[in-house]
């Protein structure tokens, strides 16, 4: 029997992966099974809103599965969230214990959370009984010290959790430096959920390093690599290091640039934030074009949306698919 798919989610990034990327990416982009959404604050009862809940409704979503993602550490907002999502048809929330940002760290939320298990269990207690759906945990290896998810997880391992991600660095690491295989290893040995990976997975090789490593992991979630590169998911399914030339590969980037920008100018206001939205969006699509380095770099400075257009097609023109 040939093994089965692997299924391809995409991560969470604040800020990028709105609703408005989600739905251009898979307009023009095949291979993704699953979404996630960038994080929700939970938020007192009266606080709950439409506004809130806008990039998670269900009339802006593409028709991939979406699951939600929550941080915070009050057991009874969090419940109340998950009520609120359950309300708009969710059936799974994540919640973020991974988020290595200092400010929520020192909150006690996101990764802030992982040296403080017995904090974990009481809000695990609370949540899984009284939540009307279903919970799957985001996870780093610790704040500076990678043995705290290994503490962590005999308290992982008590409730029904969906699935655990672990993206194997420790917070203080931020992004910088290299995944830790040996410490996702012992992690996902200990860990009695379904385990997914995350972190670094920038092409084929790297992706098929970790399914070789780990043949009974199923579940893969693409962040960085996959804006850098959104044919990512469609050469990983079809088994190949990088499409062929005649893939056009240009033009496909091209028109979904241009679908998600004409999105941002639709319901942003003014020029400046929608070039703050898409000088985001270069950070990683330039990595693979030719002249990627040099367009960033000229893009950058536009103040204007006429001219960010005007350099972008000069350089699309030009630019050639690097693998
Ligand atoms: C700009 C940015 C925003 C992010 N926002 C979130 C978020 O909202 N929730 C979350 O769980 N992770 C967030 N992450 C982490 C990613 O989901 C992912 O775990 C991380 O980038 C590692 O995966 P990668 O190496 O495939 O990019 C963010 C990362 C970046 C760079």
């Amino acid at each position: 029997m040939p093994a089965p798919a692997p299924t391809l989610i995409l991560a969470p990034m604040r800020g990028i992966t709105t609703m408005f990327y989600r739905q251009a990416f898979v307009r023009h982009f095949q291979g993704l099974d699953v979404e996630m959404a960038p994080f929700i604050s939970t938020v007192g009862a009266d606080q709950i809103n439409p506004k809130l809940l806008k990039d998670v409704l269900p009339e802006n979503n593409t028709g991939l599965p979406l699951i939600p993602q929550v941080i915070g550490n009050n057991a009874d907002d969090f419940v109340r969230m998950n009520s609120a999502l359950a309300d708009l048809g969710y059936d799974e929330v994540n919640w973020n214990m991974g988020c290595p940002h200092k400010p929520i760290r020192k909150k006690r939320r996101g990764s802030g959370l992982l040296p403080y298990p017995d904090t974990v269990d009481a809000i695990l207690d609370q949540v899984c009984a009284r939540s009307p759906v279903k919970i799957s945990v985001k996870v780093r290896l610790g704040v500076a010290d990678k043995s705290e998810l290994m503490a962590l997880i005999p308290v992982l391992n008590r409730y029904p959790l969906t699935e655990v991600i672990v993206h194997p660095r420790t917070a203080e690491q931020m992004y910088d430096g290299t995944v830790d295989l040996d410490a996702f290893e012992e992690a996902f040995n200990a860990l009695e959920p379904t385990v997914c990976y995350n972190g670094d997975i920038n092409d084929r090789a790297l992706f098929q390093n970790v399914e070789t490593r780990f043949p009974t992991v199923q579940r893969f979630m693409l962040g960085r690599g996959l804006l850098a590169n959104p044919f990512l998911c469609e050469e990983i399914k079809r088994g190949i290091s990088h499409l062929a030339r005649c893939e056009k590969h240009i033009e496909r980037v091209a028109a979904f640039h241009d679908d998600l920008v004409a999105e941002y100018e639709a319901v942003l206001h003014g020029d400046h934030p929608v070039l703050g939205k898409m000088k985001e969006f270069w950070t990683y699509q330039t990595t693979h074009l030719s002249n990627g380095r040099k367009m960033f770099k000229k893009l950058k400075k536009s103040q204007r949306l006429s001219t960010y257009k005007d350099i972008v097609a000069e350089f699309l023109a030009d630019a050639e698919w690097t693998p």
